[in-house]
């Protein structure tokens, strides 16, 4: 569709639209908070959240008048299409220090991100106060949106780091490809199921956060030029799966579901293959399952000429510790660690939805 519900319990770019028609450009750009007090960052919040619902309905831009700046950029031409833009914000542990007097609606699940054996995390890339997830179905509507919204609230939000993505169509069929060829999202928790894994609910949670969902990014690079030399059943040794059609090596096609029970010794799909780490499909595991809804990056080369390449991972849970981190530290050296490096991200909250006309981006909790 070329627009997304902006109102609703539970803000859109999670689950609307969901892992099988996102749209194909995206910007994860995390933001510091530098307003002054407490009642400018809600001012802030105000305007962010009126430039979203603007960008996000479409339609012509106001205007001003004679001698002053246009209201827009027109980079989209005189009258904005929506273009499926989703505009999906979220909040870092660091907005909760002594700065806004916010330290007592801390959740205490929101901490800072966790540092993993593999990782080599760079001060640049890591952290923010605020992460903002813009995405659209074309570049330039991410772009224009990104570029209205650090306009009106540069005062009280200060970008941080930004990595912009791209995910690809079906090629041929099912699920979008990674840069390491692989069909990347398959065995995403889909309605229902996905709803009941992400949502925040639980009682013990601050009130202005129920209906919102932990976010966590991670950037991280692919080492593609290396990959490139693994034969093609050592790669699929690595993830589990089949690269052309994205079956698991015990199926024939993309949604076949692996049969751990039957292949106890991992003969069939490895034990250490990055699927059976990441969900061994046992009962005991399955709170643990999370929805990812990561994007390709590639931002041309490196200072010695390699290809600056690789994947936003992004996944939403309603626990950090329960989902995430359960399953990351599974993956800590599996095999496929020898192709990618993480170097940064961050954990954030995503916030509940704007309600109506009169509610706002984090209206409860400030
Ligand atoms: C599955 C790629 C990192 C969690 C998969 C699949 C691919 C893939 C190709 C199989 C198809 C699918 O179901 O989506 C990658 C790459 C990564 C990466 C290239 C890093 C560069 C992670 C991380 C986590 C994670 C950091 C979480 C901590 C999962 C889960 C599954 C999965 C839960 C589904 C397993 C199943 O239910 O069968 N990943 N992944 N992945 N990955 Fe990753």
């Amino acid at each position: 569709p070329a627009t997304y519900p902006f109102h609703g319990a539970h803000q859109a770019g999670v689950l609307t639209p969901g892992p099988s028609e996102k749209q194909k450009a995206a910007a994860f750009v995390a933001l510091d908070a530098t307003a002054a007090a407490r009642e400018d960052l809600k001012a802030v919040f105000e305007t962010l959240t009126d430039r979203a619902r603007a960008l996000t309905a479409g339609g012509p831009a106001p205007d001003l008048g004679v001698g002053q700046p246009p209201a827009d950029s027109d980079v989209l031409g005189p009258s904005i299409p929506a273009d499926g833009l989703t505009v999906t914000v979220s909040v870092g542990a660091s907005l909760f220090d002594d700065r806004y007097g916010l330290a007592s609606a801390k959740p205490a699940k929101l901490t800072p991100m966790r540092v993993f054996p593999n990782d080599a995390l760079e001060d640049a890339w890591t952290g923010g106060d605020v992460m903002l997830q813009l995405c659209a179905h074309h570049p330039d509507t991410v772009h224009h949106a990104l570029r209205d919204i650090t306009k009106h609230t540069r005062g009280g939000l200060q970008p941080r780091w930004r990595m912009d993505g791209f995910d690809s169509p079906p090629r041929p069929s099912g699920t979008s490809r990674n840069l390491l060829g692989f069909k990347d999202g398959t065995a995403n928790p889909t309605g229902d199921e996905a709803a009941s894994l992400i949502w925040i609910d639980d009682p013990s949670e601050p009130a202005w956060a129920q209906g919102g969902s932990y976010q966590v990014v991670r950037v991280i690079r692919m080492l593609t030029e290396f990959w490139d030399r693994v034969s093609l059943d050592e790669q699929q040794q690595m993830f589990g799966r089949r690269r052309d059609s994205g079956a698991p090596l015990d199926g024939n096609a993309e949604f076949d579901t692996p049969d751990y029970a039957k292949d106890p010794h991992g003969d069939v799909i490895p034990l250490d293959s990055h699927i059976r780490l990441a969900n061994p499909r046992t009962p005991d595991t399955a709170n643990q399952r999370l929805l990812r809804r990561s994007y390709n990056y590639d931002r041309g080369l490196d200072a010695n000429g390699n290809l600056d390449v690789g994947h936003v991972f992004t996944c939403y849970q309603q626990d950090v510790v329960r989902q995430f981190e359960t399953v990351q530290l599974r993956l800590v050296d599996e095999p496929l660690v020898d192709y990618v490096q993480p170097f940064g991200g961050g954990y954030f909250l995503t916030l509940p939805g704007v309600r109506d006309s009169s509610d706002h981006y984090a209206k409860a909790l400030l």
